[in-house]
This record gives structure tokens, sequence and C-alpha cells, in this order.
């Protein structure tokens, strides 16, 4: 029998080449430096790879939302020097990623040594996927590998374009190891199987939510899209965020749920404050009703307790997007609550997602989780059974079962 997969950096022969390593250094800055270094980290091991054996690597990123533009805000050198001081090697940062300058320095790479391009996203072409562009890029390197999950969902030049003009464009490791935890939480989860979804927007998530109603057993929804979906069921939420547009298709949601079986969790209880500044006044409801004047920033001790209890029965979880405005005290305990009753398991559990990963960092309880996705939007869409550009770009390979194992 035949399989086929994507190609992989190991299948690639790196030495004395130059490869285009598109990662997602798209990371979290404060006063100037990387303020979580997640996605750094997990691009060590394709880097590692490729150094170590006599390759050069010329690394390529977008970060933030510049909107084409050069923003010296949005700069990749605090990403550079995290880089060298996780790699101990020099990391050359260009002053661009196209033209004269980054050719010479990309041009002058010897095996081992490591030149990251600056900002992708500082030039308009990146995001819509042009060909000049994509072939400006090309001209850094011989080979190409993406290990870019988080933005394998964009179809920008330095994802799809650029593949064009490369030979045998490959998939990283960090690439390979999000899609094989994803595709087993798609494809073949052991049940029960607990979806926990968090976040701002209810916009986000309802395609998920659509595709996960025929596989999972429990949907547990907190954050501030929660507040849509109780306004759906006809429960008062006070000033609380609702996205007005949505609560049709979370009403439409809730009786599919109900239909199929599916345990569609909403908080019973809240954390509610008139405003969120830190210091002001903070209390709990005792029902799923928010006051008028009041407004929910968190779920309640009771919901926490119901949705730890349907975590502790779970096979397999996945949870994307806190469930609270966690990043201010004490609105982040739901979140914090969650993290813990997840990594207290012994289910298959995968976390994506910035702010729900950061809790589990925060928290140390990274080596508690099965993966840690470095996609947010990637693996919503991935887990909804969209086909990722960023894959579909890469180079496939047929072999005979059971083929090597990766
Ligand atoms: C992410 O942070 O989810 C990725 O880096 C993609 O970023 P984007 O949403 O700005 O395209």
């Amino acid at each position: 029998m035949m399989t086929t997969r994507k190609r992989s950096v190991r299948d690639l022969q790196v030495k004395g080449k130059r490869v285009f390593v598109r990662v997602d250094f798209n990371v979290p800055l404060s006063h100037g430096a990387v303020s979580d270094d997640t996605r750094i980290r997990s691009s060590l091991p394709t880097l590692k790879l490729i150094l170590e054996a006599g390759g050069s690597a010329v690394i390529a990123s977008h970060l933030g939302r510049p909107k084409g533009k050069p923003a010296p805000e949005l700069s990749l050198k605090p990403a550079g020097e995290r880089l060298a001081a996780l790699l101990g090697r020099k990391v050359l940062v260009a002053p661009d990623c196209v033209g004269a300058a980054a050719e010479e320095l990309a041009g002058r790479l010897g095996p081992g040594e490591a030149l990251l391009l600056e900002n992708l996203r500082f030039h308009p072409e990146e995001e819509k996927n042009d060909a000049e562009f994509g072939r400006s890029l090309a001209r850094l390197a011989d080979l190409y590998v993406n290990d870019a999950f988080g933005a394998a969902h964009r179809a920008h030049a330095s994802v799809v374009a650029v593949t064009r003009h490369l030979p045998d464009p490959a998939a990283g490791l960090l690439m390979q190891s999000e899609v094989q935890a994803l595709t087993r939480l798609r494809d073949h989860p052991e049940k029960p199987y607990v979806a926990v979804l968090g976040g701002a927007k209810a916009s986000d998530k309802i395609d998920l939510i659509h595709n996960l109603l025929t596989r999972v057993d429990a949907i547990l929804i907190g954050g501030a899209m929660a507040y849509t979906f109780l306004k759906a069921r006809g429960v008062p939420v006070g000033t609380s965020k609702i996205e007005t547009d949505r609560v049709e298709g979370a009403a439409d949601i809730i009786s599919r749920a109900m239909n199929t079986g599916v345990r569609l969790h909403l908080p019973v209880d809240h954390v509610v404050a008139q405003s969120p500044e830190p210091g002001r006044p903070h209390r709990l409801t005792d029902t799923a009703h928010i006051d008028d004047g009041w407004c929910g920033f968190d779920i309640g001790p009771r919901s926490r307790e119901a949705y730890a209890e349907e975590v502790r029965a779970a096979a397999t979880i996945f949870w994307n997007g806190p469930l609270g405005m966690c990043e201010v005290e004490p609105y982040d305990a739901g979140t914090s609550a969650m993290a813990r009753a997840i990594a207290s398991t012994r289910a298959f559990s995968v976390v994506g997602g910035g702010d729900s990963v950061a809790a589990v960092n925060r928290l140390g309880l990274a080596s508690r989780f099965s993966h840690i996705s470095t996609g947010g939007g990637a693996s919503l869409e991935f887990l909804s059974g969209v086909e990722l550009p960023g894959l579909l770009a890469l180079s496939d390979v047929t072999e005979s079962a059971p083929g090597r194992a990766r």
C-alpha cells in the first residue's frame, strides 16, 4: 500500500546549501524585548538540524500587523537576539527581507551560519502573495522549509509564492509535530472528547464549533464569547460585550448541540465588575444572570468546578482561548483553574492560542500537556477542516507503507 506525506526537512540534503526557513516569530514584545519566547524555542529543532548538518539558514518571519510599511517597534531584532542566545550562535539580522543588502548577507553565509531577515510584513506584497516578491525571497536561498505552523493559514508570499521558485519545499519539525497532534484530534480523537473554547470573539470560533459538534462529547465555553451564547439563550448579561450579529449563529449551535446530544456548557456564574481596571470592585453572581450596569470578566467558581468535572472525565481535550480577561487579576482565575484541571488529567491534551498557552507557561504546567500548539488561528482552521495554504504549498512524498517513522 502507498501512503502520501509532506516532504520533511529530514529528506533534504542541506549540507553546503542555504535554506530559507519560514518561522513564526510573531511573539509578544515588552519594552523592546521578547516577553514570551515559546515560538522561538519551538523553531530550534529545525534550525539546529539544518545548521548542524552544514547548511546555512535564511530565517524569515512576520511580526505584528505593520500594514505593509516599516515600523521600528515591530523590528525582528529583539527576536534575533533571543534566537542567538537560545542557539548559542551568532545570528545576523538583515536590514530588510529582500533586496541587495539581504542578498549580499545571504550570499556570504557559510555552513552553520544563520541570518534573520527583517519583518516580511514591512512590504505590502507579502500579504498579497505577490509572485515577484516571492521570487525575490527565493533569490536568497537554495531550498525552502516551512516551520511556521502559526502562519500556515495565511496565503502570503513567504508561505506560498516563494515555494514556486525553490525545489522540493518541505515541512520543518515543528510543522510536522503540529500537524501530527492536530490530525489526531481532527481524525481519530479518543472519546470522551472535550473542547474548551474561550477568547473574545464568537465569530472566530463559530465555524470550528459547527465542525466540532459532530466529533466532541462536550464543549465548554468561556471568555467574552460566552456572553453572546448566553444572550442567545435569553439570559440577561448586563453590559457584557456581545456580538449582536452572532447571536443567531450561537442560538443555532445551541440547538444543534441539543439535537446531537453534545453537552454544551455555558457559565452558570461569573465574576463581574463595573469596570475592569485593577483594584476596582468586583463581585460574584449567584447565577448566569448579570445585572444591568455590570459586566462579566471571568467565569465564576461554580462554572470552574463544572468545567473541571467534564475535563477530568475526558480522554482527549482541546483548549483554545482564555476563559476570562486573564491579563488582569483577579479575572485570570478561571483560565488558571482550567490550566490546572487539564494538567492534572492523563488525557491527550492540546492547548493553542497565545493567551491560553501563556497561562499554561506562567503556571509552569507546559510539560503536563501532550502538545502546546504555536498556532492560534491556524489550529482552529485546521481543526475546522480547512486545508491550510502553507501545507498545500509543500511537496508530497509517496512511499510504500509502513514507511519511516517521523
Ligand atoms: C498568529 O499569531 O496567530 C500568527 O502569527 C498569524 O498572525 P496574523 O493573525 O497576524 O496573520
